[in-house]
C-alpha cells in the first residue's frame, strides 16, 4: 500500500430512483445518462481508478442491474466492431470494463446517503482501512481531488473529505463542515458536520461535494447513527459522530469547478460544457450555440 494510496474500494451509492428524471428513469437509471457519449457513471469510475481504486462497488436496488451490466465486457459487439475495423469504437466499448473490478451491493430500502454506504460493508475485505465514497451525481473538476485527499489520510491519518466553498445562500442542499485553520493553504481540520442547516445557522461555507475517504471506523459510526435531515440516515451524521469521538477527520477545500448531474438543468450544463471541449461536437455546438442565443 503506497502512502498516497491508501485505499483500494471506491463506493458509489447509485440505488436512487431518479425521479428528477422521470419519465427516462423508467426504463434507464439516470447513472447512464450521456454526458456527450459516456455515462456519467463511467466518469466518476474513471476518477476512482485514476486515484487508485482497483474496486468499484456500486451500490444499487432491484431493478437497476443496467449500471453494473454496462462495466461488463460484451464480446458479441466487441467482436461485430474488430471486424468492421471500429477500432476507436471498440476501444470505447472495452474502457469501462478494464477500469477496476466492479461489484454490486443492493439497498433495497431508500434509507438515506448513510444506509446505502453502510450497504457496502459486506464487500469489505481485511485489505480496506479506508474506502472511498464517490457520489455519482457530482462531477469534480478537474479530476485527481481524491489523490490530494489520499495524500493528506497518508498525513493526518482519519478521515478526509473533498469541500466546496458555496455561496451561502445555496448552502441548506448540502453537508457543511465546521472547520478550524491548520496553516495549510487547501487543508483544514473539520471539527464538527451537520447536514443540510439552514443558512442563518450553517457553521461555515465549506460544503460536502460528493467525495470522501473514510477511515473504516465509519461502518461502526453508520450502525448508531439515527434518522436525520429529511427523515433519512445521513453519511454526514456519522462522520459528525466520528468527530465527537475524536477521529481525525479533515477537507482539502477544492477550488475548481463542478456539475450537479442529479437533476436536468445540471446534467444540461454538464453535457454542453463536455459537448464544447470534444474535438468532434465542439466546434459546431459553439457556432450553433452563438446563433441560437444571439436569435433567442
Ligand atoms: C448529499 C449529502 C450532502 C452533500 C451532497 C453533495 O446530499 O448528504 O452532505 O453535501 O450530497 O452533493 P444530496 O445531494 O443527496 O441531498
Amino acid at each position: 500500500m503506497s502512502s498516497t494510496s491508501p485505499f483500494r474500494t471506491a463506493i458509489v451509492p447509485a440505488a436512487g430512483l431518479g425521479t428528477r428524471f422521470l419519465p427516462t428513469t423508467k426504463a434507464v437509471p439516470k447513472e447512464l445518462l450521456p454526458v456527450v457519449d459516456t455515462p456519467g457513471i463511467e466518469l466518476v469510475a474513471t476518477e476512482a481508478a485514476e486515484a487508485g481504486a482497483s474496486r468499484l462497488v456500486i451500490v444499487t436496488s432491484p431493478g437497476k442491474d443496467a449500471v453494473a451490466q454496462y462495466f461488463r465486457p460484451q464480446p458479441e459487439l466487441e467482436q461485430t466492431l474488430a471486424e468492421r475495423g471500429k477500432d476507436h469504437l471498440l476501444a470505447k466499448v472495452r474502457r469501462a470494463p478494464e477500469l477496476l473490478q466492479v461489484e454490486t451491493a443492493i439497498q433495497d430500502k431508500a434509507l438515506g446517503l448513510g444506509h446505502a454506504v453502510g450497504c457496502a460493508e459486506g464487500n469489505l475485505t481485511g485489505e480496506d482501512d479506508a474506502v472511498a465514497v464517490l457520489l455519482p451525481d457530482d462531477l469534480v473538476l478537474p479530476r485527481g481531488v481524491l489523490t490530494r485527499m489520499a495524500e493528506v489520510r497518508a498525513q493526518y491519518g482519519g478521515s478526509v473529505l473533498c469541500a466546496f466553498d458555496i455561496p451561502r445562500e445555496e448552502i441548506s442542499a448540502y453537508g457543511v463542515f465546521d472547520v478550524r485553520e491548520i496553516g495549510e493553504q487547501d487543508v483544514k481540520r473539520v471539527v464538527g458536520m451537520v447536514e443540510k442547516p439552514k443558512a442563518d445557522q450553517a457553521p461555515s461555507t465549506f460544503a460536502a461535494a460528493g467525495r470522501y475517504l473514510l477511515d473504516r471506523a465509519v461502518f461502526e459510526a453508520l450502525k448508531r447513527i439515527t434518522p436525520g435531515a429529511g427523515g433519512e440516515l445521513q453519511l454526514t451524521d456519522a462522520i459528525a459522530l466520528l468527530i465527537a469521538e475524536g477521529h481525525p477527520v479533515h477537507v482539502v477545500v477544492h477550488r475548481g469547478g463542478r456539475h450537479d448531474l442529479g437533476n436536468p438543468g445540471g446534467f444540461l450544463r454538464a453535457a454542453v460544457d463536455f459537448a464544447l471541449e470534444d474535438p468532434e461536437y465542439g466546434p459546431d455546438l459553439r457556432q450553433w450555440l452563438e446563433g441560437r442565443i444571439g436569435t433567442a
